[in-house]
């Protein structure tokens, strides 16, 4: 199984099929994949916010594939003419034998739009079953029910953000990998712009014996 991250929460699960997570790309001061560039069998967006929504209808409508999102954001999807699935915490969508589980965020989830709110319903992670066990966090702050995601989905991979500021920092982001018990983590959502400065270096070591931390270069892939 490979994962590509393609800078800030963008990222691509690749086992069985090309699962492309919250493919904000051309507007990414971080990203050297854009939206012209990425192939994918599906889309997850795990909110309305902009650096998360980003590019997911253009590439929708270019590729033809569906935008997996919590119910309220995909009915606005489909307003906009947009293919969507909408579903909801603990909800599993079997996409060709892969099992794709929507688990809770601590976030907010509006969508900005002509400066107009509409209401995004709530915030998400995912854990993407097929060959391993992959854990999108999404944005998020720690919240203790990581405990259970990692009872009932036992992630192997887990995508955390580590920016602070607007989702966990590292210090957070070393007790959620606890919780979850997961061998490996992949740092996300930092160094995109200044508020979210972080060193993975750190997480490198606070969580040394406890899992193994595999911070990517945007644009570059680790196979489990
Ligand atoms: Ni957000
Ligand atoms: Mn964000």
């Amino acid at each position: 199984m490979k994962i590509t991250w393609l800078g800030h929460s963008a990222a691509i699960v690749e086992g069985k099929k090309r699962i492309l997570i919250d493919p904000f790309l051309d507007e990414n001061p971080s990203a050297r994949i854009k939206k012209d560039d990425v192939k994918a069998d599906l889309i997850l967006v795990t909110h309305g916010h902009g650096d998360h929504l980003g590019d997911a209808s253009y590439i929708s409508r270019k590729l033809k594939i569906p935008v997996v999102a919590i119910y309220e954001l995909a009915e606005y999807l489909s307003s906009k003419g947009v293919e969507s699935i909408g579903m909801n915490f603990s909800g599993t969508f079997d996409f060709e034998g892969i099992k794709i589980t929507m688990v809770p965020a601590l976030h907010s989830a509006g969508i900005s739009e002509d400066g107009f709110q509409h209401s995004g319903g709530l915030p998400c992670g995912y854990v993407i079953r097929d060959e391993k066990s992959v854990y999108h966090a999404g944005d998020t702050g720690i919240f203790g029910d990581m405990e259970l995601i990692g009872k009932l989905y036992a992630p192997d991979i887990s995508m955390l953000p580590i920016g602070g500021f607007f989702t966990m920092g590292v210090d957070e982001a070393v007790l959620a990998a606890k919780m979850l018990r997961t061998k490996y983590v992949i740092p996300i959502h930092y160094n995109t712009w200044e508020p979210i400065k972080a060193d993975p270096e750190n997480l490198k070591k606070k969580l040394s014996g406890i899992s193994e931390v595999i911070a990517l270069k945007p644009g570059e892939t680790a196979s489990f």
